[in-house]
């Protein structure tokens, strides 16, 4: 038989229905159980969650943080370790007691600390997956914990601050979206809305030059800025340009300093899908989650060899942008200084304005980026552009992005596309590539034009929005949405956020898993064994998962085959 025909019967699963409800379903056959909660004690001294007053100030680096989204599975000595992203925090939930008003200090540490990541070691026994408390593997990185800034603009002048006059040491991570892992065993974390946490005392604070872009404003969602003067743009002007990076953490070293390596860039980053080329240098492909901003990636200088060094890696490198033409093919034009009129350093802060000054293509709001193990290609999520037009808000944005083109093929996108790439050669350091549409997600039972979607778009597949995705090792691509759960209108069928498994030969997408209602579906790793999926599900509404009455909770869940075989 063909590979088509071999690929076209991993689907193993029945597909299920769209749902409404406030659990999980997934299909017959399969089971599923909470692993980590949000407030979940890492460490036995933490305190209880309580549904009054929530975690308190002194217990909120102990526990597992809110609203998990990437995360990652390591084997250290033997044992289970998942990295795991938590990117924001929602103030009702983690400040009961005010309502979810910022009111203090203690407030503002709490929330501070329920973000970040956390390093945690799992393990399955008779009551299935959970958190090993006290493991010496265990971990809580939060909006404070100290972090060395390499590569280009590490030590620039933009990246000077009273508490740091070197520009090379800076508290925390910030809003930290997708993830990925290198090939030498390191977890990356990766900074999206970092702009957010930023605000100003003083109102009539002058914004610096190269705030508009990156949407720096005068108050932070979270008040920070009143409490902690980090956080504060009319006293620390330079801190907003410190965030927005990638950060490398080593999970098996839980005393290890985290890296921010600004050769990577610097924008609103969704993941970082990092894979070999064939001579053994580091490819890590990156999208920029926000309307009308770029695809990059980042190509090292050095060689990965098993064993070797690893420290200049992501480092020392060139960053290149993704120009997508109108044949289907494309090319990654390099952000040099040459090219871009700025310097290194210049062009690691401000990437935004670099990837624009060479005619980079403007994308519907790139989010995850994955690379099938099995095949040469990639893949990115273009989860959806619903403000493209005359009335696009970005301040300072590309003005190319103001009109549809090839890979962004819609006027008003509400519902996202899957964009992907063969690089030329076989060799993901290539210059150049071609491209098509995976999918168009849309709706074919409500319209008829561009809005019904691609081909592989069915009344029992329907979604909207996809945003995370990871390849299993068997080249099946997994699908994670986080759109418009209302079910109705042009989203009528799709249901709560979902994810899907996709073939890549045939294009053929089913869905596997829904969420509970409000939540997105965010963040995929696997077992050592692969007998285990750990799915996140991000912001649930209650009663998910404790029940009527109780606060809800982010999680992270186990899915098992009920005849214990691989999940992928
Ligand atoms: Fe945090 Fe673009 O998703
Ligand atoms: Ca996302
Ligand atoms: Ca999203
Ligand atoms: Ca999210």
């Amino acid at each position: 038989t063909s590979a088509e025909a071999q690929t076209a019967s991993r689907i193993g699963f029945t597909p299920i229905a769209a749902q409404t409800d406030s659990t999980i379903h997934v299909p017959e056959g399969y089971s599923w159980q909470p692993v980590a909660k949000w407030g979940e004690k890492l460490f036995s001294d933490a305190g209880e969650l309580s549904q009054q007053t929530g975690i308190s100030v002194d217990s909120s680096d102990r526990v597992f943080g809110e609203n998990t989204d990437g995360m990652e599975a390591f084997v250290v000595d033997g044992r289970q370790v998942i990295a795991v992203n938590h990117e924001y925090v929602n103030t009702r939930a983690n400040l009961p007691q005010s309502g979810g008003e910022v009111t203090s200090a203690d407030a503002v540490t709490t929330l501070q600390n329920m973000q970040g990541v956390t390093v945690m070691e799992v393990a399955e026994g008779p009551d299935g997956w959970n958190i090993v408390v006290d493991s010496d593997l265990n971990r809580r990185i939060t909006q404070n914990t100290p972090m060395t800034l390499t590569g280009p603009a590490a030590g620039h002048p933009l990246l000077q601050t009273s508490a740091d006059p070197a520009g090379t040491t800076v508290l925390g991570t910030m809003n930290n979206c997708g993830a990925g892992k290198t090939p030498w065993g390191t977890y990356l974390t990766c900074e999206e809305n970092f702009n957010g946490y930023f605000g100003s005392t003083d109102e009539n604070f002058e914004r610096p030059e190269g705030y508009a872009r990156y949407g720096i404003g005068l108050e932070g969602r979270y008040a920070y800025e009143k409490f902690d003067a980090r956080f504060d743009i009319s006293k620390n002007p330079n801190e907003p340009h410190r965030c927005g990076y990638i950060v490398e953490i080593d999970p098996s070293d839980p005393t290890s300093t985290p890296i921010k390596h600004t050769a990577l860039g610097r924008f609103k980053h969704e993941n970082a899908a990092a894979v070999l080329a064939p001579d053994g240098r580091v490819v890590v492909y990156m999208g920029d989650d926000e309307r009308g901003e770029f695809l990059y990636k980042y190509v090292s200088h050095g060689v990965y060899t098993p064993g070797g060094p690893t420290s200049a890696l992501l480092d020392d490198g060139q960053l290149y942008v993704a120009k997508f033409d109108t044949d289907q093919t494309g090319e990654w034009v390099a952000l040099t200084p040459e090219a871009t009129g700025m310097e290194a350093a210049e062009i690691a802060i401000f990437t935004r304005t670099a990837a624009s000054a060479v005619g980079a293509t403007t994308m519907d709001r790139p989010e995850w980026v994955a690379v099938n193990p099995i095949a040469v290609e990639a893949y990115c999520a273009l989860t959806n552009n619903s403000r493209r037009g005359p009335e696009f808000t970005n301040a300072g944005g590309d003005p190319a992005s103001a009109v549809p083109n090839s890979p962004n093929p819609r006027d008003a996108n509400n519902y996202g596309q899957i964009v992907r790439w063969w690089p030329a050669e076989d060799d993901h350091a290539s210059t150049n590539f071609t491209w098509d549409l995976y999918v168009m997600a849309g709706n074919p039972t409500v319209h008829d034009d561009l809005n019904k979607g691609s081909a592989n778009v069915n009344a029992g597949n329907l979604f909207n929005s996809p945003d995370g995705m990871m390849f299993d090792s068997t080249g099946l691509l997994w699908i994670q949405t986080d759109g418009d759960d209302s079910n109705e209108d042009g989203f009528a069928g799709m249901g709560n956020n979902q994810m899907l498994a996709g073939n890549p030969v045939t294009g053929q997408i089913e869905r596997f898993l829904t969420g509970p209602k409000g939540s997105e579906v965010t963040g995929l790793t696997w077992s050592a064994d692969k007998r285990t999926m750990f799915v996140g599900i991000q912001h649930p509404a209650a009663p998910f998962p404790d029940g009527e009455g109780m606060l809800p909770r982010s999680s992270i869940i186990a899915v098992k085959r009920d005849d214990n075989q691989p999940v992928g």
